[in-house]
């Protein structure tokens, strides 16, 4: 899985627009960052922002970041332009909002070529219906889960408990699972409410995401903790692969733990536990 190799943790979204953002942005202890020429930018601020977007992306100073551009829907009017003129930019990636369909995602691979990798809002229904074709697109390689987009187009109440978009989260986590990309959860709107961030990170942890998308700096931190292995699982996971290979040496295929079995898939699990460590390691080494 990608995940295991950079995290995403935490998925800041910075306007295009707003430059003290965007420097902002290179000394925050992010895990990717999306660059959005979407929602976050007005109208009349569009061709501005995607100018300086291309510049920011030049200039660079994101360090181990992930950078991914999230342009205008090709249906805009500014989609297209965008898609041109954040192809050669630097980005690791494009977001592409409002996908219904692959053919959505073939369209703008004939503007940006099949080298780049591109990542999809995940934010109408016909999107949740259609994840696993668009998930498996040899070109797409994550899935951003867009929770206010979907909240709108299903007409369902905002509950704490997110039941209402359970189906839909979960349809977009097992295609992003099917396909072994990166999938990552929708925002928390009241960004200076830590308790309730940390309660749907965690909520989306144990739903299978890799991490959360997010709106402000004071989000970072909480999402950091939430997504990484805690001490206790990789001390667990030490202990797991230690026990299973004493334990095959002695010709056995099952171990015990703390009064749980481990078996080769528990093996696995363990390992990513690891991998997932280093990696988070990694990006802090920084
Ligand atoms: N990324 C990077 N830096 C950000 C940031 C973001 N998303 N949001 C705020 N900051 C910076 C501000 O520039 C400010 O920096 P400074 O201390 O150098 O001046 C600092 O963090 C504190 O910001 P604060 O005053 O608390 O926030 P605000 O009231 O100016 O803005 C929002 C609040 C929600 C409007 C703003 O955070 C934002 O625009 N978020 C992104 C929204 C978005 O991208 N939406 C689209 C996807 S849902
Ligand atoms: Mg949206």
């Amino acid at each position: 899985m990608d995940s295991s190799m950079h995290p995403y943790r935490s998925v800041l979204y910075i306007p295009g627009s707003k430059e003290r953002a965007l420097d902002k942005a290179r000394s925050l202890p992010t895990d990717a960052i999306i660059f959005d020429l979407e929602d976050a930018v007005a109208p009349d601020a569009k061709a501005e922002a995607r100018q300086l977007l291309v510049e920011t992306l030049r200039q660079g100073g994101y360090g181990k970041r992930s950078k991914i551009v999230r342009i205008n829907a090709l249906t805009t009017e500014w989609g297209l332009e965008d898609a041109r003129a954040l192809r050669d930019a630097g980005a690791d990636a494009i977001l592409l909002p409002k996908v219904n369909t692959s053919s959505d995602i073939d369209n703008l691979s004939d503007v940006i070529g099949s080298d780049l990798p591109i990542w999809t809002m995940m934010e109408t229904p016909v999107s949740a219906f259609n994840a696993r074709e668009i998930a498996s697109h040899a070109q797409v390689a994550g899935l951003v889960a867009g929770t206010n987009d979907l909240t709108k187009d299903l007409g369902c109440r905002t509950r704490a408990d997110r039941l209402p978009l359970m189906t839909a989260l979960q349809m977009i986590v097992m295609a992003a699972r099917a396909a072994r990309i990166v999938v990552v959860d929708g925002v928390y709107n009241r960004f200076r409410d830590g308790d309730g961030l940390k309660a749907e990170c965690e909520q989306g942890r144990d739903l299978g995401f890799d991490g959360k998308t997010l709106i402000h700096p004071a989000q970072v931190e909480i999402a950091n903790t939430a997504f990484a292995p805690t001490n206790s699982e990789i001390e667990l996971a030490a202990r797991q692969i230690a026990a299973y290979e004493e334990s095959r040496a002695s010709g056995q295929g099952i171990a015990v733990v703390d009064g749980q079995i481990v078996e080769n898939l528990h093996v696995v699990a363990a390992q990513r536990i690891q991998a997932k460590a280093r990696a988070i390691a990694e990006m802090a080494a920084e």
